[in-house]
């Protein structure tokens, strides 16, 4: 069950490519976007806000790629684990490095395979809570003897594997008064253990079903005839975060876990859900992910869940205004108006990059009562071939979906997208925004298939074929978030710069595959890579090295390698303490076997971080990265 996000490609519309579109129409780009042109474009938007950094945002030494089975950083800074799998949230019980650990310890622990994270101030900078997704579990190194024998107690230790983790955090500076221990002890950030936040959300925890899907007969199944609760949030990958405080956990490659046999239904077959699944067995003791038995179930995942950290007792929400696909993330962007802008993209080959704007601006509308996240306009994004690009409205009003209801189309998103014309992309990944310079930037991860066969050829904004890079673009606006027509560029087609073979627009370190990225309040740009494990350090691919992260500054474009992951691992999650003195970053699957399963007799085969010679098994685990003069990060 390796590689899940690798390949797959359920989009087979005949909606038509960005060159048909522009061989087609009558240039109207002054119509459209008069300002646009005018502005001069992203670099120039960029440069007139100066970053609250300053002097030169990129002030350490860029390391060299790794293919060392430990985290590398600069000189002058410190990586170190905060948290791994199996680890207690709270007063919990230890982790068995055996893996022998129960599904009842396990719902207690740190999931595994942990990814998008943020961390929400209590106090600033040195207290505070993180929300942490756990995407997917390596069902091999999550027992002592691997899928052997598979039960009913296995299915439920994956399904709590899965899900979201809280945890409570505070920096001991040695100064005695965070509550660790004596004066001087100074033993930097900890968990607190225990604490009245700390929480693990599984694949088997209670989660609503809000917005106006909610109770709809497709979501209804033989234990939850009302379609309204569902039980838990599966394969949660990127996240985002609201300004009234609560976090989202995107579900993104949830059809893997269910098995259909028989021909499947088209809105299964535009979803990915198929007989073989992805090598889950939970579907042979609970009938929830058997789709012959619970046609339903699969409808009820694909949704952005939106959690209150700080109500430990709240049921957490699936807003289902914000469509159903595979959710990479779920980035909140205040509009200048107070509405909210939500940026969603489905990664998977050739689909594509949604933006979803609440209809009032969100204090109005909690004030009246309204989740912002219930009452608004799905769009989804056309890019055009001359640099300019437009949010089509996903409504029934829209002629293209002439015949759909609202929740045809919140229920089969990927569906109406194809109708309304979207451009097909090379597998959006992670999106971030740059707030006042009205700039918003997505990786595309790569795409092996662009151009080959029948498949879509190359356009303006997925120009290469095929592409094992991925590129990272950038869209921009004239006077907010919300107008429907945007300017677009291209920040970098990954590669290797120094082979110009590789395409490589890069200024700087070489990378590929860019999966999260991450605006810093300081204007520096973060980026981490996902190269499978199959490819990593070898063809195309040869020379770069594991995983790793690299800080660019968004003016310039130079990009300098600042970390470098453990073996076949992916780097994935990021956020900042906002003094920027704290980086908290999500190592994920060390060790996974780069090709095929993992062998429970040699755990250890691909990689024994972080636990090295004394541990049983490699962990995901959450690290934390300082300077060691205690400045900002990256400069
Ligand atoms: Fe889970 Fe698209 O990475
Ligand atoms: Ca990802
Ligand atoms: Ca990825």
């Amino acid at each position: 069950m390796s590689n899940i996000d690798d390949d797959i490609v359920s989009n087979v519309s005949a909606n038509e490519t960005l060159e048909e579109v522009a061989k087609a129409r009558v240039s109207r780009r002054g119509v459209i976007v008069g300002g646009l042109a005018a502005v001069g474009g992203v670099s120039a938007l960029l440069s007139s806000v100066p970053a609250s950094a300053s002097g030169p945002l990129l002030g350490f030494t860029g390391i060299a790629p790794s293919s060392l089975d430990e985290v590398v950083v600069p000189p002058g800074y410190t990586a170190k684990v905060l948290i791994a799998w199996g680890d207690p949230v709270s007063d919990g019980p230890a982790f068995n490095q055996d893996a022998s650990n129960t599904a009842a310890d396990q719902a207690k622990q740190w999931g595994m395979h942990n990814d998008g994270l943020v961390y929400f101030p209590i106090k600033g900078s040195r207290h505070g809570l993180i929300v942490q997704n756990h995407e997917y579990t390596d069902d091999v190194l999550l027992f002592t003897d691997g899928v052997a024998g598979w039960n009913e107690e296995k299915t439920n230790k994956s399904l709590n594997a899965h899900g979201v983790g809280i945890i409570e955090v505070k920096k001991d500076d040695g100064d005695g008064d965070c509550g660790f221990g004596m004066p001087g002890a100074g033993a930097g950030w900890q968990v607190v253990r225990p604490s009245r936040y700390a929480r693990r959300i599984t694949g088997q925890t209670p989660v609503a079903i809000g917005g106006p899907a909610a109770g709809d007969p497709r979501l209804m199944t033989s234990a939850d005839p009302t379609g309204r609760l569902a039980l838990g949030t599966l394969n949660n990958c990127a996240m985002g975060y609201t300004p009234w405080g609560t976090y989202l956990a995107c579900e993104e490659n949830f059809n893997g876990y269910f098995r259909k046999t028989g021909t499947p239904t088209e809105l299964e077959r535009r979803y990915g859900i198929s007989a073989a699944g992805f090598g889950y067995l939970w579907h042979t003791t609970d009938t929830r992910f058997d789709a012959n038995v619970e046609p339903n179930e699969p409808n009820r995942f694909g949704w952005v869940v939106e959690i209150d950290p700080f109500k430990p007792e709240s049921t957490p929400v699936k807003r289902t205004a914000l469509g159903r696909f595979k959710h990479e993330g779920a980035w909140v962007q205040e509009a200048r108006d107070g509405r909210v802008v939500v940026y969603s993209g489905d990664d998977e080959i050739f689909e594509y990059i949604y933006r979803y704007v609440s209809n009032l601006p969100w204090r109005k509308a909690k004030k009246k009562k309204i989740d912002p996240l219930d009452d608004g306009i799905l769009y989804v994004a056309k890019f055009n071939a001359d640099g300019t690009g437009q949010w089509l409205p996903l409504t029934p009003a829209n002629p293209a979906l002439a015949g759909w209801t609202m929740n045809d189309i919140l229920i089969n998103t990927r569906g109406a997208a194809d109708l309304a014309g979207a451009t097909k992309m090379d597998r959006p990944e992670w999106i971030d925004t740059f707030p006042d310079q009205l700039v918003a930037i997505a990786t595309l991860t790569n795409n092996s298939r662009r151009g080959t066969g029948t498949n879509p050829p190359v356009d303006a904004a997925n120009p290469r074929s095929p592409n094992p890079y991925g590129q990272i673009i950038r869209w921009y606006y004239r006077a907010d978030w919300t107008e429907n027509t945007f300017g677009w560029d291209m920040f970098a087609l990954a590669g290797d710069p120094a082979v110009p073979a590789t395409g490589s627009t890069i200024v700087g370190d070489k990378y590929g595959s860019p999966d999260g990225i991450y605006v810093a309040p300081s204007g520096r740009l973060w980026i981490q890579t996902d190269v499978s494990g199959s490819t990593v350090n070898t063809g195309a691919y040869a020379g770069f090295g594991n995983n790793q992260m690299l800080c660019a500054d968004p003016t310039t474009k130079e990009t300098r390698r600042f970390l470098v992951g453990p073996n076949v691992c992916e780097v994935t999650g990021v956020f900042l303490t906002p003094d920027e003195t704290t980086m908290f970053v999500g190592i994920q699957h060390p060790g996974e076997a780069p090709t095929g399963n993992n062998d429970p007799l040699l755990p250890k085969k691909h990689s024994s971080w972080p636990d090295g010679a004394e541990g049983g098994r490699p962990r995901s685990s959450l690290i934390i990265v300082t300077k060691d003069d205690g400045g900002v990060i990256g400069s």
